[in-house]
């Protein structure tokens, strides 16, 4: 018999497709093991304000195809000081509340160990962000739908790059980690991916751009990563192409939000429910200060704070592949 009876659930930080499939899987797991689900509205503020709804299996209908977050999300500031913690405590004390589950980033999943921390209460974390950049698993909710957005985008793009032999720059999110860049530059064909995880200087970029005129491209598509470094930012690195290549006719394109939105995969969608299913067995089990992972297909659980420490490496095997096929 589990010690477990009302089980909170909130989606925090930036949103993800897929994010409504886990909060569903969630709501009917709850349902189905006789225990109370309590949605926690806009993240950590949500916690802090008591902002609270209790959410049943018909409560989460029609919501397994839409993007976005039925929770609402937030970047919550408050929640980083002790006395906000402190009222989102007493929130949950006030509430009953036995368990939480946290479905977000790293800064979402820190605030949530540190909670349990302080507190006691026992805590699971999902994985959900587009960026892909959680140490503990090779996908995060979201990630597939949006690297299927930017391949969508950059193949639209092709067409125009194509018709009229130019050079665009394709800026696709990734503040801090080049998974969506990588991923979505090898299959949209892309002629060079510049990330933050290797920066290789304006030089080498300049060298395959050249070379690739010299071998008969008549356009390129560069995609770079929102964190990449070869300069400050998108709009300077196209300008300095400009000036050193000016046989080149350059375009920026910064797909920003729309990675952000839009209807799952059924890839999100699968992976989504299954974590939410097995995030209310764990707290089931007395297990807690987890997070849910995926590697080979398999769930696996990973100390929140490994979790949030460590790095979600690149792979380097895909950073040869994009060299390899964009000779
Ligand atoms: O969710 C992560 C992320 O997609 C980053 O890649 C991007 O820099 C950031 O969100 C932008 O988020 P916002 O505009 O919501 O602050």
């Amino acid at each position: 018999m589990s010690s477990v009876n009302k089980i909170a659930v909130m989606t925090s930080g930036g949103d993800a497709p897929g994010m409504n499939a886990a909060i569903r899987a969630i709501a009917r797991a709850c349902q189905y093991y006789n225990h109370q689900c309590i949605a926690v509205i806009q993240g950590f503020e949500g916690l802090i304000n008591g902002h609270f709804k209790e959410l049943d299996a018909r409560g989460v209908r029609n919501i397994i195809n839409r993007g976005g977050t039925i929770l609402k999300s937030a970047r919550c500031k408050e929640f980083r000081t002790v006395e906000g913690r402190k009222k989102a405590w007493e929130n949950v004390q006030k509430h009953n509340i036995d368990g939480l589950i946290i479905i977000g980033g790293d800064g979402s999943l820190t605030g949530g160990m540190i909670f349990q921390s302080e507190y006691g209460l026992p805590v699971v974390g999902i994985p959900g962000t587009i960026d892909n950049d959680i140490y503990g698993t090779s996908r995060a909710i979201g990630f597939d739908t949006a690297v299927n957005t930017v391949v969508e985008a950059v193949d639209k793009i092709r067409d125009t790059a194509s018709s009229h032999n130019r050079l665009f720059f394709i800026e696709v999110m990734g503040r801090d980690a080049g998974h969506i860049a990588l991923n979505a530059g090898i299959a949209a064909g892309a002629e060079e991916i510049l990330i933050p995880e290797q920066d290789d200087g304006i030089d080498s970029l300049i060298r395959t751009l050249k070379y690739g005129k010299k071998s008969g491209k008549s356009s390129s598509i560069v995609v770079v990563a929102e964190g990449d470094k070869t300069r400050d930012n998108v709009f300077n690195l196209a300008s300095q192409i400009r000036e050193e290549l000016p046989e080149y006719d350059v375009r920026v394109s910064v797909l920003g939000h729309i990675q952000r939105g839009g209807r799952p995969t059924y890839y999100d969608r699968v992976l989504a429910s299954r974590m939410g299913i097995y995030s209310v067995e764990i707290l089931r089990e007395g297990k807690s200060n987890v997070m849910i992972g995926v590697d080979l297909d398999k769930l696996i659980l990973t100390p929140l704070k490994d979790a949030v420490k460590g790095k979600s490496a690149i792979n380097k095997n895909m950073v040869r592949i994009s060299k390899i096929l964009s000779v």
